[in-house]
């Protein structure tokens, strides 16, 4: 499966580069699209589900006995063997649709139960985040690394929210990252965040409770950018939440430290 996987990389960072760019042009246009609520401050329009049927499109046309989980288009193939691919086509919908600048189209590939490859475009900066198992992470081509940080007192540590989870542990997890001494933010996009994980631009990322499309792509950057990520698959399947990690080795023990990463999801 060696050359295929690398065939499937040099595709895929192809059709994310094109998905990105339907993104954007839906983007600029925003004001046009009706938008929908999927559950409570979770939202949905026609970009996501555009951008998820295209990269489905492509990916069903490579690939035709590779099997495919979405935010968008359903998780049915979560329990598959042999490759599986998990798109979220847009993370970070509240910012797209508000006309923030922090949102991205991501994607995870599986080969039989085991994460190998991990991309994630940032269509307003075109960055495209790339990683395989193995083989490095890179920025357009490029190197990237986690930072080197190893003291919470000078470290920015990301979380994520969503009104799924209890907002006491929420606000547990925030307070005991400030009490660490490190800073606090939450960018709105998962995926991007762990991206700006795996390029050192923030010293780790930690959320209670995730999907698998918003983060198995970021969790294979980190890993291969020399930082620390958890296995999704340890404690969930790809079509139920998980807590999750991903950072720099420094950042480790304060990141395994923080109240409700070891415990297992907790829904509202
Ligand atoms: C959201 C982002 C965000 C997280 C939310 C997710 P979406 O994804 O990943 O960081 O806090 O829980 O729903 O809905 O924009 O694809
Ligand atoms: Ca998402
Ligand atoms: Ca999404």
């Amino acid at each position: 499966m060696s050359d295929a996987l690398h065939h499937r990389l040099i595709a895929a960072a192809a059709i994310m580069r094109e998905a990105g760019k339907v993104a954007h042009d839906y983007f600029v246009r925003r004001d046009q699209l009706q938008v929908e609520l999927k559950g409570m401050q979770d939202l949905v329009s026609i970009a996501d589900r555009a951008v998820e049927d295209l990269i489905r499109q492509h990916l069903a046309s490579a690939f035709p006995q590779d099997s495919i989980i979405g935010e968008e288009g359903g998780a049915e193939a979560a329990r598959a063997s042999g490759p599986v691919w998990v798109i979220d086509p847009i993370d970070g919908t509240a910012n797209f649709l508000r006309g923030l600048p922090y949102w991205c189209v991501t994607l995870g590939l599986y080969l039989d139960r085991r994460l190998e490859l991990g991309l994630t475009y940032d269509p307003i900066h075109d960055q495209l985040f790339s990683a395989r198992r193995g083989h490095g992470a890179v920025r357009d081509g490029r190197p990237i690394r986690v930072s080197d940080c190893r003291d919470p007192r000078q470290a920015v540590l990301g979380s994520t929210f969503t009104f799924k989870m209890k907002i006491e542990r929420y606000l547990n997890l925030v307070e005991a990252i400030l009490r660490a001494g490190a800073d606090h933010r939450r960018f709105g996009s998962t995926a991007l965040m762990m991206a700006h994980v795996a390029d050192g631009r923030i010293d780790g990322c930690a959320t209670l409770y995730c999907n698998s499309w918003d983060v198995v792509g970021g969790l294979m950057l980190v890993e291969e950018a020399g930082g620390v990520a958890s296995d999704f698959l340890d404690g969930a399947e790809l079509d139920q939440p998980n807590r999750v990690f991903g950072c720099a080795p420094g950042m480790l023990a304060t990141i395994q430290g923080l109240p409700g990463m070891d415990l297992p999801v907790d829904p509202a």
